[in-house]
């Protein structure tokens, strides 16, 4: 799909994503590097020797689809499933309950008429008793590590005491990805950058807890306390325990750390989930960008490793991020890691059992018999979808035992089979698919992999299977309401036409795509699911986008799907990165009935000021606030030329902030509902 498509819609001007400054700093310019995936794994087109490709099907449109050779019948089926058209004339749009917002280019936040939005917390507000305010010019580490991290990401807020009502608030769990240094600090010279303001980087990374409330009897916003107990910055550098099966291992052991099993920090904490016993699962995502000089190997150049100086230049001061020097340091990092907010003396755990990889994201489930469940894009073009099913059961109260879930258990890879599936229940036919084994326990499925390995390598052992090689996987969570999942495909500009599947059906793919799948019976445990493709995503004048049936006329534009989360209905919520270089608008967030007659139906809820990416909504388990993550305003710009001044709107820089939303009418108590 060319650009040139849209040349006539309105533009932002110079964007935040897909800009140098974005692609730089959040992923190492991973895009502008060959694909790291170069196994044999094959792509539909190779296994069905298929001579009409998916894109002559969809450029023919699904109803000419009708009638092309039987060999097609199973995709048609899948994209347009009978009685999931949204042709009953009702497009008033009071479902969601908010009329839909139009795309913008606003440097500020935009929500529907009815509701409101304030900040929480912004980049250096104080967190810690006795953090000092932010001051732009006067920057330290020592105050960083007290303050609100940079680029805000995935959030949770858990009841404010262990075992609480969860509908009490509340205690916020804020990932903190990257650092943009250009964007930081007013003498940063690239490549050279200070001692200080490495270090200031690395305080700014990682994790925030933070205690936030309502103001009783006023409006459902949240307000921070940030002098409470519980408040804890996590860093770069805050000591963490490898656990699980590889943990001890020979490829875990560095001159600082002669065990294995201890690492400084967490990198690059993107998406994460939240565990049915009060823990945060963080996933570090791009963690191979913060190494330098990484040897010539299989294993570093399948992580993207870098094999000369990082772009951050941390080598300069910590030996530990030259590779060259500590060859293991960077297998201690790609990792989800377990957090208990409950205890700000807590040790933060990075569990091996599930796997390393570019994590995105880790939301839990249960399977029929208890066990836990966790779905887990690995973020990089042409990567897969894996699974994680616990060997013990989820036993509620019993917080010492749950705290072992994630350290046994099966880890699976996802094969996207053009086979006919199931039926799943409302939304009618489906294809198959098989989630392939890697580690049982303490058991290799892996021919010439041992169990450390595989974890260590995952990629390398899923190459090994045939796994399905995705549009990179972002994040993945289970519907509450029906139970199934709904998959995250961002984007892949470097699938070609000739590399088109059924999961995967445009090369390029420049707009992203959802598939919804279900295990069979849906059950976790199972080791089949069904799958269709619920979103192509992109403007709906596109005659390639498929928003499930739906009435195009009536839906919003979307592109580049990244975060999703469900309201108390089970409507899908969507969150983009990427809509500033694919529909030349604001990333936004999106809300999408999955069930009844408005089904596939894009709405437009939420717009992020200019630069931002809307990363990871949450909603408070009461329905009453939405959390929404603005990540880099103003990224695509610099200092000198600003693209965003959100949200001071004074001298200070643009602020990645977190900001609550809620239903301002009186009477009016949910969000979306
Ligand atoms: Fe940090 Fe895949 O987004
Ligand atoms: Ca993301
Ligand atoms: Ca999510």
């Amino acid at each position: 799909m060319s650009q040139v498509r849209y040349a006539n819609l309105p533009m932002v001007g110079p964007t935040g994503t897909g800009s140098r400054s974005k692609c730089q700093w959040a992923c190492g310019d991973d895009c502008a590097k060959e694909v790291p995936n170069r196994s044999g794994n094959e792509t539909f087109a190779d296994v069905v020797g298929r001579t009409v490709s998916r894109r002559s099907l969809l450029k023919g449109g699904l109803g000419a689809a009708m009638v092309v050779s039987g060999v097609l019948s199973s995709t048609e089926r899948a994209l347009a499933a009978p009685g999931t058209n949204g042709a009953d004339g009702r497009h008033g749009g009071e479902t969601l309950g908010f009329t839909p917002i139009a795309p913008s280019t606003a440097d500020d936040v935009e929500v529907p008429e009815g509701y409101d939005w304030d900040l929480i917390a912004s980049w250096g507000d104080p967190i810690i008793a006795g953090a000092p305010a932010f001051d732009f010019h006067t920057q330290t580490a020592d105050k960083q590590a007290q303050q609100f991290g940079y680029n805000c990401d995935w959030t949770a807020l858990f009841p404010p005491r262990r075992n609480g009502p969860r509908t009490e608030v509340g205690l916020l769990w804020v990932n903190h990805e990257y650092t943009d240094p250009g964007l930081m600090f007013p003498d940063y010279v690239e490549g050279a950058p200070t001692k200080e303001q490495v270090d200031i980087e690395l305080a700014a990374h990682g994790g925030s807890v933070l205690k936030v409330n309502r103001e009783r009897g006023q409006s459902s916003a949240l307000l921070p306390r940030p002098q409470a107990r519980l408040n804890r910055r996590i860093t770069a550098t805050t000591p963490m325990a490898l656990t699980g099966p590889a943990a001890g291992s020979s490829l875990l052991r560095t001159g600082e750390d002669a065990t294995g099993r201890q690492v400084l920090g967490t990198l690059n904490n993107c998406g994460g989930g939240a565990t049915p016993w009060g823990t945060v699962l963080t996933a570090e995502e791009n963690f191979n960008q913060y190494f330098a000089n990484a040897p010539a190997t299989a294993e570093n150049e399948r992580y993207g490793m870098p094999t000369g100086p990082s772009e951050r230049r941390w080598e300069t001061y910590y030996d530990r991020f030259d590779l060259a020097k500590e060859p293991n340091e960077a297998h201690r990092f790609g990792w989800i890691v377990e957090v208990d907010p409950y205890d700000p003396d807590s040790k933060p755990r990075k569990r091996t059992a599930l796997g390393r990889m570019k994590h995105e994201g880790a939301e839990t489930s249960l399977t029929a018999d208890g066990r836990v469940v966790i779905y887990m894009g690995d973020d990089e073009r042409f990567d897969y979808l894996y699974k994680f099913v616990s060997d013990r059961r989820f036993r509620k109260g019993d917080n010492a035992h749950n705290r072992t879930l994630l350290d046994s258990g099966a880890l699976y890879v996802a094969r996207f089979d053009d086979a006919p599936g199931e039926p799943m229940s409302t939304v009618g036919d489906t294809f198959a698919g098989e989630w392939i084994p890697l580690v049982s326990g303490t058991t290799s499925h892996v021919r010439g992999m041992s169990v450390d390995e595989v974890l260590v390598f995952t990629r390398l052992a899923a190459d090994q299977v045939g796994a399905t090689k995705m549009d990179r996987p972002e994040d993945v969570q289970r519907n509450p309401r029906n139970g199934s999942w709904y998959l995250m495909l961002t984007n892949n500009t470097s699938r070609t036409e000739s590399q088109e599947d059924a999961s995967n059906p445009r090369g390029p793919n420049t707009f992203g795509h959802v598939i919804e799948m279900r295990d069979r019976a849906n059950d976790g445990a199972a080791t089949r699911f069904f799958w269709r493709i619920f979103l192509l995503c992109g403007h709906p004048e596109d005659p390639e986008t498929y928003f499930a049936g739906y009435d195009k006329s009536q839906v919003s534009p979307i592109g580049a799907p990244d975060n999703v989360v469900f309201d108390r209905r089970g409507n899908v919520w969507i969150a983009t990165d990427g809509q500033p270089s694919t529909i030349f608008k604001n990333d936004a967030l999106h809300a999408v009935p999955v069930e009844g007659p408005q089904r596939g139906r894009v709405q437009q809820f939420l717009s992020v000021p200019r630069g931002a990416e809307c990363t990871e909504p949450y909603f408070s388990a009461d329905g009453a606030t939405l959390i929404v993550s603005v990540q880099h305003p103003g990224e695509g710009g610099s200092l000198a030329v600003p693209l965003s001044n959100w949200p001071d709107r004074d001298d200070n820089p643009a602020r990645p902030s977190v900001i609550s939303v809620w239903r301002a009418a009186r009477g009016e108590r949910r969000v979306g509902a």
